[in-house]
């Protein structure tokens, strides 16, 4: 069994909370928190196994955190999934949240909404979809060359019962591109407007 300590803690958000593998630093394991239903933890991992035949060499780069099943910890069903973290300095990468909330942040806007873009092309091409699109689900992977990978890390899947999506690229782009739209995510204006909403709203996990 992992031995998952306080000093492994990564972050949370409202369903899972993030640790370090203790024995894989490539690794991170979510635990859910406790009051989440299993049925909830298990959506994004059922896709997973839905997408897991996706040829990953096609695609741009790796544009979600891979998942590679469960384990047992100390905290109860851990999920591991690939951890990001930049090149050069080996820290976890920074999410889209946090980047949008500083004041004189390291990238321009126009960095930030090419890297954006470039991950719901992805998204499109690849028919990969995103259910929770967040800027606190994305994490911004810093490269060698300086340049940004943005990685989804939390909230892929989709519900749809007939998934023309899955099937079909007009469908496919139609579907991400109201998604971005709905989560206030085609402008970077409009998706720092929604953190400050929350923000101001006393809300703990932006
Ligand atoms: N693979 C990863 N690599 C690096 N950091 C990560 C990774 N996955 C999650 N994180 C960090 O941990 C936080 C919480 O993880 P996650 O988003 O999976 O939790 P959640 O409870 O499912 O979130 P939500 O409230 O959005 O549903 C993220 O916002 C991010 O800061
Ligand atoms: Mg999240």
């Amino acid at each position: 069994m992992i031995e998952i300590k306080k000093e492994h803690y990564i972050a949370e958000g409202l369903a899972r909370t993030c640790y370090r593998h203790p024995e894989n630093d490539s690794l991170c394991i979510k635990i859910g928190k406790p009051k989440i239903e299993k049925s909830h933890l298990y959506k994004e991992i059922n896709y997973f196994k839905k997408i897991e035949n996706k040829d990953s060499s096609k695609f741009d780069y790796q544009f979600y955190a891979a998942y590679y099943g469960e384990i047992e910890t100390n905290l109860g069903t851990g999920f591991v999934y690939n951890l990001i973290k930049d090149e050069v300095s080996q820290n976890i990468s920074l999410t889209l949240r946090h980047y949008l909330e500083m004041e004189n942040g390291p990238y321009t806007d126009e960095v930030l909404f090419k890297a954006l873009g470039r991950l719901k092309s992805q998204m499109i091409t690849h028919k990969i979809f995103v259910g929770d699109l967040r800027a606190r689900n994305i994490c911004c992977k810093i490269l060698e060359n300086n340049t940004l990978q943005f990685i989804v890390v939390d909230g892929i899947g989709h519900r749809d019962f007939l998934p023309f999506a899955d099937w079909f690229h007009f469908f496919a782009k139609k579907k991400v591109e109201r998604r971005f739209l709905r989560a206030n995510m085609h402008s970077l204006s409009a998706q720092r407007d929604l953190i400050k909403r929350m923000r101001a709203a006393g809300e703990t996990i932006v």
